[in-house]
Protein backbone atom coordinates (compact mmCIF):
# COMPACT_ATOMS: atom_id res chain seq x y z
CA UNK A 1 0.00 0.00 0.00
CA UNK A 2 2.35 2.20 1.13
CA UNK A 3 4.52 1.62 -2.30
CA UNK A 4 1.76 2.18 -4.53
CA UNK A 5 1.10 5.87 -2.42
CA UNK A 6 5.03 6.53 -3.22
CA UNK A 7 4.30 5.70 -6.68
CA UNK A 8 1.39 7.66 -6.98
CA UNK A 9 -0.64 5.01 -7.86
CA UNK A 10 -3.66 4.54 -6.02
CA UNK A 11 -3.91 1.13 -4.00
CA UNK A 12 -7.71 -0.92 -4.99
CA UNK A 13 -9.61 -2.46 -2.30
CA UNK A 14 -9.94 -5.90 -3.38
CA UNK A 15 -13.13 -7.18 -2.94
CA UNK A 16 -13.20 -11.03 -1.49
CA UNK A 17 -16.59 -10.96 -0.02
CA UNK A 18 -19.78 -9.28 -0.97
CA UNK A 19 -23.82 -8.95 -0.23
CA UNK A 20 -26.31 -7.98 -2.14
CA UNK A 21 -29.53 -6.78 -0.41
CA UNK A 22 -32.95 -8.47 -1.98
CA UNK A 23 -32.94 -11.24 -3.71
CA UNK A 24 -35.13 -10.37 -6.57
CA UNK A 25 -34.76 -10.73 -10.66
CA UNK A 26 -31.67 -8.11 -10.06
CA UNK A 27 -30.22 -9.46 -6.48
CA UNK A 28 -30.48 -12.97 -7.94
CA UNK A 29 -28.56 -12.04 -10.67
CA UNK A 30 -26.40 -10.29 -8.93
CA UNK A 31 -25.67 -13.00 -6.21
CA UNK A 32 -25.28 -15.61 -9.31
CA UNK A 33 -22.48 -13.84 -11.06
CA UNK A 34 -20.41 -12.95 -8.45
CA UNK A 35 -20.78 -16.37 -6.86
CA UNK A 36 -19.87 -17.78 -10.34
CA UNK A 37 -17.23 -15.54 -10.55
CA UNK A 38 -15.90 -16.96 -7.75
CA UNK A 39 -16.29 -14.04 -4.79
CA UNK A 40 -18.85 -15.42 -2.05
CA UNK A 41 -21.65 -13.45 -1.09
CA UNK A 42 -24.10 -13.39 1.36
CA UNK A 43 -28.06 -12.67 -0.29
CA UNK A 44 -30.41 -10.68 2.19
CA UNK A 45 -34.01 -10.32 1.61
CA UNK A 46 -37.06 -9.88 3.65
CA UNK A 47 -38.71 -13.24 3.10
CA UNK A 48 -38.15 -16.53 2.59
CA UNK A 49 -39.99 -16.90 -0.56
CA UNK A 50 -38.04 -14.30 -2.16
CA UNK A 51 -34.57 -16.08 -1.64
CA UNK A 52 -35.93 -19.46 -2.56
CA UNK A 53 -36.73 -17.74 -5.63
CA UNK A 54 -33.14 -16.38 -5.85
CA UNK A 55 -31.36 -19.66 -5.35
CA UNK A 56 -33.54 -20.95 -7.34
CA UNK A 57 -32.93 -18.68 -10.01
CA UNK A 58 -29.21 -19.33 -10.19
CA UNK A 59 -29.97 -23.22 -9.87
CA UNK A 60 -31.87 -22.77 -13.18
CA UNK A 61 -28.80 -20.89 -15.06
CA UNK A 62 -26.70 -23.48 -13.78
CA UNK A 63 -28.62 -26.30 -14.82
CA UNK A 64 -28.45 -25.12 -18.01
CA UNK A 65 -24.45 -24.63 -18.54
CA UNK A 66 -24.31 -28.21 -16.95
CA UNK A 67 -26.56 -29.08 -19.97
CA UNK A 68 -24.50 -28.03 -22.56
CA UNK A 69 -21.84 -29.46 -20.73
CA UNK A 70 -19.60 -26.33 -19.84
CA UNK A 71 -19.92 -27.46 -15.95
CA UNK A 72 -19.75 -30.18 -13.96
CA UNK A 73 -21.61 -31.08 -10.57
CA UNK A 74 -18.28 -29.70 -8.12
CA UNK A 75 -18.51 -26.27 -9.98
CA UNK A 76 -22.27 -26.17 -9.83
CA UNK A 77 -22.30 -27.19 -6.15
CA UNK A 78 -19.02 -24.65 -5.61
CA UNK A 79 -21.26 -22.21 -7.23
CA UNK A 80 -24.64 -23.00 -4.77
CA UNK A 81 -22.04 -23.17 -2.17
CA UNK A 82 -21.07 -19.29 -2.46
CA UNK A 83 -23.71 -17.93 -1.94
CA UNK A 84 -25.15 -17.19 1.75
CA UNK A 85 -29.09 -16.82 1.69
CA UNK A 86 -30.42 -14.93 5.02
CA UNK A 87 -33.14 -12.95 6.46
CA UNK A 88 -30.45 -11.14 8.96
CA UNK A 89 -27.48 -8.43 8.43
CA UNK A 90 -25.32 -10.96 10.98
CA UNK A 91 -23.44 -12.05 8.12
CA UNK A 92 -22.70 -9.08 6.32
CA UNK A 93 -20.43 -7.82 9.20
CA UNK A 94 -17.04 -9.02 7.39
CA UNK A 95 -17.88 -8.14 3.54
CA UNK A 96 -15.97 -5.66 1.53
CA UNK A 97 -18.95 -4.46 -0.43
CA UNK A 98 -22.60 -4.07 -0.51
CA UNK A 99 -24.96 -4.19 -3.05
CA UNK A 100 -28.12 -2.51 -2.41
CA UNK A 101 -31.08 -4.14 -5.15
CA UNK A 102 -34.56 -3.72 -3.17
CA UNK A 103 -37.69 -2.30 -4.72
CA UNK A 104 -36.74 1.00 -7.14
CA UNK A 105 -38.49 3.43 -3.83
CA UNK A 106 -36.31 6.01 -2.87
CA UNK A 107 -37.54 5.87 0.92
CA UNK A 108 -37.17 2.04 0.65
CA UNK A 109 -33.87 2.59 -0.58
CA UNK A 110 -32.53 5.01 2.31
CA UNK A 111 -33.60 3.24 5.13
CA UNK A 112 -31.90 0.00 4.14
CA UNK A 113 -28.89 1.77 3.27
CA UNK A 114 -28.77 3.68 6.46
CA UNK A 115 -29.71 0.23 7.97
CA UNK A 116 -26.79 -1.63 6.12
CA UNK A 117 -24.58 0.68 7.06
CA UNK A 118 -24.39 0.43 10.54
CA UNK A 119 -24.03 -3.09 9.91
CA UNK A 120 -20.68 -3.13 7.83
CA UNK A 121 -17.24 -2.65 8.66
CA UNK A 122 -15.96 1.31 8.20
CA UNK A 123 -14.04 0.74 5.34
CA UNK A 124 -16.68 -1.57 3.65
CA UNK A 125 -18.21 -0.31 0.23
CA UNK A 126 -21.62 0.52 0.00
CA UNK A 127 -23.37 0.74 -3.79
CA UNK A 128 -26.96 0.81 -5.17
CA UNK A 129 -27.98 -0.98 -7.76
CA UNK A 130 -30.67 1.58 -8.46
CA UNK A 131 -32.10 2.30 -12.27
CA UNK A 132 -32.85 5.78 -11.82
CA UNK A 133 -32.70 7.58 -8.59
CA UNK A 134 -30.06 9.90 -8.34
CA UNK A 135 -26.87 8.76 -6.15
CA UNK A 136 -26.12 12.04 -4.37
CA UNK A 137 -29.65 12.14 -3.21
CA UNK A 138 -29.27 8.24 -2.00
CA UNK A 139 -26.26 9.14 -0.21
CA UNK A 140 -27.73 11.92 2.13
CA UNK A 141 -29.04 8.60 3.88
CA UNK A 142 -25.58 7.34 4.31
CA UNK A 143 -22.57 8.56 6.97
CA UNK A 144 -19.49 7.71 4.78
CA UNK A 145 -20.42 9.32 1.29
CA UNK A 146 -16.85 8.68 0.43
CA UNK A 147 -17.34 5.27 0.33
CA UNK A 148 -21.06 5.05 -1.57
CA UNK A 149 -21.54 5.14 -5.52
CA UNK A 150 -23.98 3.40 -7.95
CA UNK A 151 -23.21 -0.17 -9.35
CA UNK A 152 -25.75 -0.36 -11.97
CA UNK A 153 -26.39 -4.01 -13.42
CA UNK A 154 -28.51 -4.64 -16.34
CA UNK A 155 -30.74 -7.42 -17.02
CA UNK A 156 -30.39 -10.70 -16.96
CA UNK A 157 -27.35 -9.94 -14.98
CA UNK A 158 -25.36 -13.55 -16.02
CA UNK A 159 -25.71 -12.01 -19.73
CA UNK A 160 -25.36 -8.44 -20.17
CA UNK A 161 -22.04 -7.05 -20.06
CA UNK A 162 -22.35 -3.44 -18.84
CA UNK A 163 -22.42 -2.12 -15.29
CA UNK A 164 -22.42 1.88 -14.84
CA UNK A 165 -20.59 2.88 -12.25
CA UNK A 166 -22.28 5.95 -11.00
CA UNK A 167 -19.87 8.86 -8.81
CA UNK A 168 -21.53 10.92 -6.43
CA UNK A 169 -20.24 14.11 -6.12
CA UNK A 170 -18.35 13.23 -3.24
CA UNK A 171 -17.77 9.28 -3.81
CA UNK A 172 -13.77 9.00 -3.37
CA UNK A 173 -11.44 7.65 -6.71
CA UNK A 174 -10.74 4.94 -4.31
CA UNK A 175 -14.62 3.81 -4.19
CA UNK A 176 -14.62 3.83 -7.95
CA UNK A 177 -11.47 1.50 -8.58
CA UNK A 178 -12.89 -0.37 -6.14
CA UNK A 179 -16.11 -1.18 -7.70
CA UNK A 180 -14.35 -0.77 -11.49
CA UNK A 181 -12.40 -3.85 -10.19
CA UNK A 182 -15.00 -6.06 -8.38
CA UNK A 183 -17.08 -5.64 -11.59
CA UNK A 184 -14.58 -6.34 -13.87
CA UNK A 185 -14.00 -9.65 -11.43
CA UNK A 186 -17.33 -10.26 -11.94
CA UNK A 187 -16.29 -10.65 -15.64
CA UNK A 188 -18.79 -7.50 -16.70
CA UNK A 189 -17.40 -4.20 -18.78
CA UNK A 190 -17.63 -1.56 -16.30
CA UNK A 191 -17.82 2.57 -17.25
CA UNK A 192 -17.80 4.71 -15.11
CA UNK A 193 -20.80 7.67 -15.25
CA UNK A 194 -21.49 10.98 -13.48
CA UNK A 195 -24.69 11.24 -11.27
CA UNK A 196 -28.21 12.40 -13.07
CA UNK A 197 -31.50 10.70 -12.46
CA UNK A 198 -31.12 7.56 -15.37
CA UNK A 199 -27.87 7.34 -15.65
CA UNK A 200 -26.60 6.77 -18.93
CA UNK A 201 -28.57 4.01 -20.36
CA UNK A 202 -31.94 4.87 -18.93
CA UNK A 203 -31.40 8.28 -20.04
CA UNK A 204 -31.85 6.44 -23.39
CA UNK A 205 -34.19 3.71 -22.55
CA UNK A 206 -36.79 5.76 -20.83
CA UNK A 207 -37.51 7.76 -23.62
CA UNK A 208 -38.02 4.82 -25.76
CA UNK A 209 -40.76 3.37 -23.23
CA UNK A 210 -42.19 6.93 -23.16
CA UNK A 211 -42.18 6.80 -26.81
CA UNK A 212 -43.76 3.49 -26.92
CA UNK A 213 -46.49 4.16 -24.34
CA UNK A 214 -47.55 7.68 -26.67
CA UNK A 215 -48.05 5.11 -29.63
CA UNK A 216 -50.23 2.77 -27.60
CA UNK A 217 -52.47 5.93 -26.23
CA UNK A 218 -52.51 6.87 -30.10
CA UNK A 219 -54.11 3.07 -30.86
CA UNK A 220 -51.28 1.59 -31.47
CA UNK A 221 -51.47 -2.63 -31.11
CA UNK A 222 -48.57 -3.73 -28.84
CA UNK A 223 -48.43 -6.88 -30.28
CA UNK A 224 -48.09 -5.25 -33.75
CA UNK A 225 -44.84 -2.62 -32.23
CA UNK A 226 -43.51 -5.62 -30.99
CA UNK A 227 -43.20 -7.58 -33.83
CA UNK A 228 -41.82 -5.05 -36.00
CA UNK A 229 -39.17 -4.08 -33.33
CA UNK A 230 -38.25 -7.56 -33.19
CA UNK A 231 -38.75 -9.04 -36.60
CA UNK A 232 -38.23 -6.58 -38.84
CA UNK A 233 -36.21 -3.67 -37.38
CA UNK A 234 -33.78 -7.19 -35.13
CA UNK A 235 -33.66 -5.85 -32.27
CA UNK A 236 -33.73 -8.41 -29.74
CA UNK A 237 -37.31 -8.03 -28.10
CA UNK A 238 -39.64 -4.99 -28.50
CA UNK A 239 -41.08 -2.68 -25.88
CA UNK A 240 -44.20 -4.59 -24.89
CA UNK A 241 -41.80 -7.87 -23.74
CA UNK A 242 -38.54 -5.66 -22.36
CA UNK A 243 -41.15 -4.03 -19.97
CA UNK A 244 -42.43 -6.95 -19.00
CA UNK A 245 -38.61 -8.70 -18.05
CA UNK A 246 -37.73 -5.34 -16.65
CA UNK A 247 -40.88 -6.12 -14.32
CA UNK A 248 -43.93 -3.38 -14.96
CA UNK A 249 -43.35 -1.83 -11.14
CA UNK A 250 -40.07 -1.33 -11.42
CA UNK A 251 -40.34 0.72 -14.60
CA UNK A 252 -43.05 2.54 -13.28
CA UNK A 253 -41.12 3.04 -10.36
CA UNK A 254 -38.27 4.56 -12.48
CA UNK A 255 -40.56 6.30 -14.93
CA UNK A 256 -41.72 8.27 -11.84
CA UNK A 257 -38.42 9.17 -10.78
CA UNK A 258 -37.37 10.08 -14.39
CA UNK A 259 -40.17 12.48 -14.55
CA UNK A 260 -39.61 14.20 -11.79
CA UNK A 261 -35.99 14.82 -12.72
CA UNK A 262 -36.77 15.83 -15.87
CA UNK A 263 -40.49 17.50 -15.45
CA UNK A 264 -40.18 19.00 -19.24
CA UNK A 265 -38.91 16.14 -21.47
CA UNK A 266 -39.71 13.27 -19.66
CA UNK A 267 -43.34 14.73 -17.97
CA UNK A 268 -45.60 12.44 -16.95
CA UNK A 269 -47.87 10.49 -19.33
CA UNK A 270 -51.89 11.05 -18.47
CA UNK A 271 -53.23 7.50 -18.64
CA UNK A 272 -50.17 5.57 -19.43
CA UNK A 273 -51.06 1.97 -19.90
CA UNK A 274 -47.86 0.91 -17.86
CA UNK A 275 -49.22 2.66 -15.08
CA UNK A 276 -52.63 0.79 -15.89
CA UNK A 277 -51.10 -2.73 -15.62
CA UNK A 278 -49.11 -1.84 -12.91
CA UNK A 279 -52.70 -0.57 -11.03
CA UNK A 280 -53.97 -3.97 -12.25
CA UNK A 281 -51.47 -6.25 -10.26
CA UNK A 282 -49.94 -7.35 -13.63
CA UNK A 283 -46.27 -6.26 -13.30
CA UNK A 284 -45.00 -8.84 -16.18
CA UNK A 285 -43.00 -12.07 -15.97
CA UNK A 286 -42.31 -12.04 -12.14
CA UNK A 287 -46.28 -12.67 -11.64
CA UNK A 288 -47.22 -14.33 -14.64
CA UNK A 289 -48.53 -11.22 -16.54
CA UNK A 290 -47.88 -8.05 -18.27
CA UNK A 291 -48.39 -7.04 -21.24
CA UNK A 292 -48.06 -10.78 -22.08
CA UNK A 293 -49.30 -14.02 -20.28
CA UNK A 294 -46.98 -16.33 -19.15
CA UNK A 295 -47.36 -19.65 -17.94
CA UNK A 296 -44.94 -22.42 -19.11
CA UNK A 297 -44.34 -19.99 -22.20
CA UNK A 298 -41.44 -17.74 -21.10
CA UNK A 299 -42.19 -15.85 -24.24
CA UNK A 300 -45.94 -15.28 -23.11
CA UNK A 301 -49.43 -14.74 -25.05
CA UNK A 302 -51.09 -11.26 -25.78
CA UNK A 303 -53.46 -10.14 -23.64
P1 LIG B 1 -37.75 -7.29 -7.59
O1 LIG B 1 -39.11 -6.78 -7.27
O2 LIG B 1 -37.59 -8.48 -8.46
O3 LIG B 1 -36.95 -7.60 -6.23
C1 LIG B 1 -36.88 -6.72 -5.15
C2 LIG B 1 -36.54 -7.55 -3.93
O4 LIG B 1 -36.23 -6.67 -2.85
C3 LIG B 1 -37.71 -8.44 -3.46
O5 LIG B 1 -37.25 -9.78 -3.35
C4 LIG B 1 -38.07 -7.85 -2.10
O6 LIG B 1 -38.52 -8.84 -1.18
C5 LIG B 1 -36.73 -7.28 -1.68
N1 LIG B 1 -36.81 -6.27 -0.62
C6 LIG B 1 -37.72 -5.30 -0.46
N2 LIG B 1 -37.42 -4.59 0.66
C7 LIG B 1 -36.29 -5.13 1.18
C8 LIG B 1 -35.50 -4.84 2.32
N3 LIG B 1 -35.83 -3.88 3.15
N4 LIG B 1 -34.37 -5.61 2.54
C9 LIG B 1 -34.06 -6.61 1.70
N5 LIG B 1 -34.79 -6.94 0.60
C10 LIG B 1 -35.89 -6.20 0.36
O7 LIG B 1 -36.97 -6.02 -8.20
P2 LIG B 1 -35.70 -6.01 -9.18
O8 LIG B 1 -36.17 -5.98 -10.58
O9 LIG B 1 -34.71 -7.04 -8.74
O10 LIG B 1 -35.14 -4.55 -8.87
C11 LIG B 1 -34.30 -4.28 -7.76
C12 LIG B 1 -33.53 -3.00 -8.02
O11 LIG B 1 -32.73 -3.16 -9.20
C13 LIG B 1 -34.41 -1.78 -8.28
O12 LIG B 1 -33.78 -0.64 -7.75
C14 LIG B 1 -34.46 -1.71 -9.79
O13 LIG B 1 -34.72 -0.41 -10.28
C15 LIG B 1 -33.03 -2.14 -10.14
N6 LIG B 1 -32.86 -2.67 -11.48
C16 LIG B 1 -33.83 -3.46 -12.06
C17 LIG B 1 -33.64 -3.94 -13.35
C18 LIG B 1 -34.69 -4.81 -14.00
O14 LIG B 1 -34.61 -5.02 -15.22
N7 LIG B 1 -35.64 -5.35 -13.26
C19 LIG B 1 -32.43 -3.65 -14.12
C20 LIG B 1 -31.44 -2.90 -13.39
C21 LIG B 1 -31.67 -2.41 -12.13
Amino acid sequence: KGKAKKAGKLATKSVDRAAVLGAGIMGGGIAYQSAYKGTPIVMKDINNQALDLGLTTAAGILSKLADRGRINAKKMAGVLNNITPTLSYDSVKDVDIVVEAVVENPKVKAAVLAEVESHVSEDAIVTSNTSTISIDLLAQSVKRKDKFCGMHFFNPVHKMPLVEVIRGSETSDETVAAVVAYAAKMGKSPIVVNDCPGFYINRVLFPYFAGFSQLLLEGADFVAVDKVMEKQFGWPMGPAYLLDVVGIDTADHCTGVMSEGFPTRMAKITNDPVSALYQADRLGQKNGGGFFDYGKDKRGKPT
